[in-house]
């Protein structure tokens, strides 16, 4: 296994269109995930696209830790609950429903930075795995989120670009800080 290079916003390999994976089962699909994995771990992300270390095929992988999960104190792999580490390869969405809604995002490729998003916030999704099988889920708000964050840069596109007001764009830490300082003063104000 092997840590990868993340490429960053400007990289060309982050804008194009990812190629369809002819045989999930092939043993560099396998050491691909693996890498990937690694170097998602090393990096604390909890999703990366194929992309984002510089190849281009149509392969994510992700999880829900239990604090982004809508009920955390589920079962893992139940409705609403923590996702275990999935890949998905040559994924596909549909959304359930037209709702929307706007959250935080960030990505490894976009570092230090976060921006608020709007996602669909129900929807389908399925994709091969590397053991040769077949993932077909329903997911809603952050699994949702995050599904619908790794499939598009598999299409070339960044959450920057879904953004609906560029002015909810920052560092992290600055956004962090205000948000930590308007609840101490809600708190203040009683
Ligand atoms: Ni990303």
């Amino acid at each position: 296994m092997a840590i990868l290079k993340i490429a960053r916003l400007g990289h060309p390999i982050l804008s194009r269109r990812a190629a369809p994976v002819d045989d999930p089962t092939a043993p560099a699909i396998a050491r691909l995930v693996a890498d990937m994995a690694e170097t998602m771990a090393d990096a604390g992300g909890v999703g990366l696209a194929a992309p984002q270390v510089h190849v281009g095929l149509r392969v994510v992988l992700f999880f829900v830790p239990p604090n982004r999960a809508a009920a955390p104190q589920v079962a893992q792999g139940a409705p609403g609950g923590p996702v275990p580490l999935t890949c998905l390869i040559n994924p596909r969405i549909e959304p359930i429903g037209d709702a929307t809604r706007d959250d935080w995002e960030a990505c490894l490729s976009v570092p230090g930075l976060t921006g608020m998003v709007p996602r669909f916030t129900r929807i389908r999704y399925r994709g091969l795995t590397p053991a040769g099988g077949l993932v077909d889920r329903e997911a809603e708000g952050f699994h949702a989120r995050v599904v619908q964050h790794e499939c598009d840069h598999l299409d070339g596109m960044l959450y920057v670009r879904r953004m609906g007001d560029l002015a909810t764009l920052g560092f992290v830490e600055e956004i962090q800080r205000t948000r930590a300082q308007q609840r101490a003063d809600i708190e203040e104000a009683g």
